[in-house]
């Protein structure tokens, strides 16, 4: 028998850093999307835990047991008792290190599989626990949606959408490490004080209402600085998408993936294709949002 999991990835639509905390993360007020881009996990019973991974970037994908759906099955078990012997096959879509949380789905897909797979009915909340620990986006990637994640980013409340924005995404060559990206704003913001996160009353307006011109107006990412700097040429992505009739630019969580908002799904098409004749970016991506957290298909 085999379960098989669906799951988003992720754009951030505000993404406000707070200073470094004492245990080194970052207190932050992060407005979570979830859009049209996923994996699959599929959970199949097996003699030992093991990873297998498909799709464009599978080579990037680490399938020994620091990959975060071995983790989410070892943790899994451990609560029940039993032993985590199953074959995880992730079938990736996202881009592997790009800012969407990529990994976060797999891990949070993984615990749903495992967890309908060994038939022990965890509870809603003892799973977002699991995925707290697990990972600061690990709990959207299982809610989906929309939400304000606070702390770390793993405290959601869920958010009214009132329409589907239609994104494109531009996938870079090679990933960023998001510590990398945090620790170059912790240099780049170094002796300067760093505003309490706050969400953007506009920018969820903008959502509640599903009005792309507004949410374009109010999008912003403090830790766009830091991902520029590590990656200049992601200025040139940018500068791409915005020429070719984007409402609103900006790079997706820690990047290296570019975001860009369009009016609806027909200038979407068109800001792909020029993305794509720009050179600038390796693939571009159509995605509308919000989309549902993980599914069991
Ligand atoms: O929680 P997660 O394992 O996804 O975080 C990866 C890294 O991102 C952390 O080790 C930390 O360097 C950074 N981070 C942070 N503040 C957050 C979330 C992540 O500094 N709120």
């Amino acid at each position: 028998m085999s379960v098989t999991v669906r799951v988003p990835a992720k754009v951030n639509v505000q993404l406000a850093v707070g200073a470094a905390r004492p245990d080194g993360f970052h207190d932050l007020a992060n407005v979570f999307l979830a859009v049209g881009l996923y994996d699959e996990v599929t959970a199949t019973a097996a003699d030992e835990l093991h990873i297998t991974c498909e799709g464009p970037d599978a080579d990037q994908v680490p399938l020994d047991h620091t990959n975060l759906a071995a983790r989410a099955a070892q943790k899994l078990a451990a609560r029940h008792g039993l032993a985590p012997d199953v074959h995880l096959h992730i079938t990736k879509d996202i881009p592997v290190a790009g800012g969407m949380a990529g990994g976060s789905a797999d891990a949070a897909g993984a615990l749903l599989a495992c967890d309908a797979l060994w038939g022990t009915n965890t509870p809603r909340a003892e799973l977002l626990d699991i995925c707290a620990e697990l990972g600061s986006d690990v709990p959207f990637s299982l809610v989906g949606g929309a939400a304000l994640g606070t702390g770390r980013g793993e405290r959601l409340r869920p958010l009214e959408v009132g329409g589907t924005f239609h994104w494109v995404f531009a996938v870079a060559d090679g990933g960023l490490s998001t510590p990398a990206v945090y620790a170059e704003f912790d240099r780049l913001t170094e002796g300067v004080e760093v505003p309490e996160p706050l969400a953007s009353k506009p920018l969820l307006d903008a959502l509640a209402k599903g009005d792309p011109t507004a949410l374009a107006a109010t999008l912003s990412n403090d830790l766009q600085p830091a991902a520029l700097s590590l990656r200049p040429s992601l200025a040139d992505t940018l500068a791409a998408g915005t020429a070719a009739g984007a409402l609103a630019a900006l790079v997706s969580g820690s990047g290296p993936t570019n975001a860009f908002l369009t009016r609806d799904a027909p200038s979407a098409t068109k800001v792909a294709e020029a993305l794509l004749a720009s050179g600038t970016c390796r693939t571009a991506r159509l995605a509308p949002s919000p989309a549902p957290g993980a599914t069991v298909l």
